[in-house]
């Protein structure tokens, strides 16, 4: 979702962070015995998950036109990898359907452009193109309209044909954005199918061999919702299964459906009963704007490296501020100024950049905390560990518990001294350049097992620990 109301409304007051170290102190000693299994995350240094390829560095937008007005360190420095845009609410150019597709196209082009110089893949909003942004008239045009496809066929034409001019066939087309929700699709769902499988026969035609994404529903899937049920009936139907199977993550954070851990398993579940081809899945948008800080970041960056899927931060401005501050990480001079630069970065970027650059080595298991508000992830690098924690939007004295330590070669029981560091937040616009080291402390363990406490009094702040072996 991206917004269409100023985002002055948007921004929630800042819940101040108080200054609550994590370090131990003298109570923790019996937490282990007090704390329940509701509020410990665990890392089993025993199984080794793989290595990472930074499956939470997507962005929806967040990418000016040209690239180049942030510095590329900003995108290396945060795993830059997927990027999903389509020129909504472009300022200089509206759509097809307001006659300004050619300079939406230029822009999508850029965007493009500057995906490829990093490496990254590139999902094309169709329609942003077509101009179903949210700032669409109420007497806008739909695909279908009047019974007939032929000004539907005359933009895909043309944008097919632009996508062979600029070598763009390698992009995932994703055929509309949250067509669920009536600001990005007024005319129903029965229309929807039928543009569905109406744009995957022509893109089957005219563009073979491109990935076809979809249905980047708002709602995660489940066995109960309607628009998944008749989406998938269609797709069997008509032949026409995404390559790509996308959606969304931006409900509360207390649906329970607004989770990995529920929605993966959905999703292969109605596939399967279905009988549609598995394809890949990505979450083209994730996070609602109170957890884009620290511990948000953190929490779904558990998520999607344990379910192995990419994830595309939700972007919760307007207007030129999509295109730019890669959604919601970076600030800049003049944060109102569209062309001006002077960038810097805030609290959340810098847990992305620790995930990326520090956090090298192999993946080893995490489970959260069963009130499934705790999570974390953990690397095993050649003489250090380091584990990144991360809760959703919660505050209480939580625990970590590291399991099997024997096999780094450690004894069963001892001391290890615990390197703690803080990332703290000051609001979107709040400079950060990097996180605060907390210093060290020795914890004894025993049972081949290390737990102690995470104090965390602030839903935005969130904390990394390394010890070495
Ligand atoms: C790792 O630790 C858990 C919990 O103590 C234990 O159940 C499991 O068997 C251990 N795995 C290995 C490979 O030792």
């Amino acid at each position: 979702m991206l917004s269409y109301i100023a985002l002055s409304v948007l921004v929630p007051l800042l819940l101040s962070s108080c200054l609550a170290s994590p370090l131990q102190t003298p109570r923790e000693t019996t937490l282990e015995k007090r704390q329940s299994s509701s509020m410990i995350t665990f890392v089993d240094l025993a199984t080794n998950t793989g290595n990472s390829v930074h499956r939470a560095s997507g962005l929806l937008y967040g990418v000016p036109d040209p690239g180049s007005q942030i510095p590329s360190s900003f995108y290396t420095g945060m795993g830059f990898n997927h990027l999903s845009a389509g020129g909504a609410q472009f300022p200089d150019a509206s759509g097809w359907i307001g006659g300004g597709y050619t300079g939406r196209f230029q822009d999508v082009l850029a965007n493009y452009k500057t995906a490829k110089s990093f490496g990254a893949q590139f999902m094309l909003k169709t329609s942003d193109l077509w101009g179903a942004d949210a700032t669409q008239p109420s007497n806008a045009i739909w695909p279908g309209d009047g019974g007939s496809y032929a000004e539907y066929d005359r933009f895909l034409t043309q944008l097919v044909s632009d996508l062979k001019a600029n070598g763009m066939t390698d992009i995932m087309f994703l055929i509309w954005n949250e067509p669920d929700l009536s600001i990005f699709w007024a005319v129903g769902i029965d229309r929807y199918l039928q543009t569905w499988t109406h744009t995957a026969n022509f893109l089957k035609s005219n563009l073979p061999g491109v990935r076809i994404a979809g249905p980047s529903f708002s709602s995660p899937p489940n066995s109960g919702n309607t628009w998944w049920q008749r989406w998938l009936t269609e797709c069997k139907n008509s032949g026409t299964a995404p390559n790509v199977y996308t959606w969304h993550h931006e409900f509360s954070t207390n649906d329970n459906l607004n989770d990995l851990s529920v929605a993966q398993p959905n999703m292969v579940n109605l596939i399967n009963s279905f009988g549609l081809p598995m394809g890949e899945f990505i979450i083209d948008e994730y996070g609602i704007l109170a957890e884009q800080v620290p511990g948000g970041a953190a929490w779904w960056i558990g998520s999607f490296e344990r379910w192995n899927m990419y994830g595309l931060r939700g972007n919760w401005v307007s207007t030129w501020k999509l295109q730019d501050f890669f959604a919601g990480l970076l600030g800049k001079t003049n944060n109102n100024d569209r062309f001006g630069t002077g960038y810097y970065s805030n609290g959340e970027y810098q847990v992305y950049k620790y995930y990326v650059n520090t956090m090298i080595g192999h993946r080893v298991k995490t489970t959260r905390s069963t009130d499934k508000k705790m999570d974390s992830y953990a690397v095993v690098d050649t003489h250090r560990v380091r584990i990144l924690v991360g809760g959703r939007q919660v505050t209480g004295t939580y625990q970590l518990t590291i399991q099997n330590l024997s096999v780094l070669g450690l004894p069963t029981s001892g001391t290890i001294t615990v390197h703690t560091f803080e990332f703290p937040y000051t609001g979107v616009t709040g400079r950060v350049d990097a996180p605060t080291d907390l210093g060290t402390v020795a914890h004894t363990y025993s049972g081949n097992t290390l737990s102690f406490p995470i104090f965390q009094t602030s839903t935005t702040t969130t904390w990394a620990f390394e010890f070495d072996y």
